[in-house]
């Protein structure tokens, strides 16, 4: 141990919140302006380093969860938007079991925002349109990535991608990889987290109404 960092323990890691609180009469009457309001000021002075990270937690058909993160990407009175491999592990997850829950961690901020509802894929003419807004690097990478699969070295990634940046190289258009796409998912429930003084903290849940308006609820932090 004696050549090593002093180790440090996050039981002594301790942040007071002192933020602003938030108030039922603030909150816009759909969670998806809300998420707006509160995306645009996590976005703000690049407090954030990636705003738009958020985690993505599935559970697969005998319920055993697994997160990983992901971009957000696009999102809408419809819900959020990402964009992954159809055959990675969430993508295999989300055949069998639909239920997702998202998390933006937007700590430096002493804000999360928690989404429960149902994932399904975006069209082919979206993914499309946004695959083509995508750097040619990232376009390839798409191509040569058999994601979540066991590989056997690095060396045979850089292999299968150099030799699809020879057949397609910059300038020239790049398909769409069939088995790539986006996910939207649509919110059942969306919570606002706000970090407090003394632990007491604001947490309001938009749930929808069968209707599909939707009322909110107070939390106990
Ligand atoms: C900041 C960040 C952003 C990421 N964005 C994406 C993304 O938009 N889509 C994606 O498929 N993977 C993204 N990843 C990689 C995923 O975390 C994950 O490794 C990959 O999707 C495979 O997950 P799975 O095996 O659970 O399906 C990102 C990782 C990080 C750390």
């Amino acid at each position: 141990m004696t050549d090593r960092e002093p180790v440090l323990d996050p039981a002594l890691m301790r942040k007071h919140y002192r933020a602003e609180g938030i108030d039922e009469t603030e909150l816009a009457d759909h969670p998806m302006e809300q998420f707006g309001r509160w995306f645009a000021l996590a976005a703000r002075d690049g407090l954030l380093y990636e705003p738009n990270a958020m985690v993505v937690s599935t559970a697969d058909a005998e319920g055993r969860p697994s997160s990983r993160t992901v971009l957000l990407k696009q999102y809408d009175e419809q819900g959020f938007v990402f964009f992954t491999n159809y055959e990675s592990r969430k993508a295999r997850d989300l055949a069998a079991n639909p239920y997702v829950s998202l998390l933006f961690p937007w700590h430096a901020m002493a804000r999360q925002v928690i989404v429960s509802g149902t994932a399904r894929r975006t069209g082919r003419d979206e993914t499309a349109a946004y695959f083509r807004t995508r750097p040619h690097g990232s376009q390839l990478g798409a191509w040569t990535s058999t994601q979540s699969a066991v590989i056997s070295s690095r060396a045979d990634l850089d292999t299968a991608y150099a030799e699809l940046a020879t057949r397609y190289p910059e300038g020239e258009q790049v398909p769409v990889p069939p088995n790539w796409g986006g996910f939207r998912i649509a919110p059942q429930s969306v919570e606002f987290w706000q970090g407090r003084e003394n632990r007491l903290h604001d947490r309001l849940r938009y749930v929808t109404r069968e209707d599909g308006s939707w009322r909110v609820e107070r939390l106990s932090p």
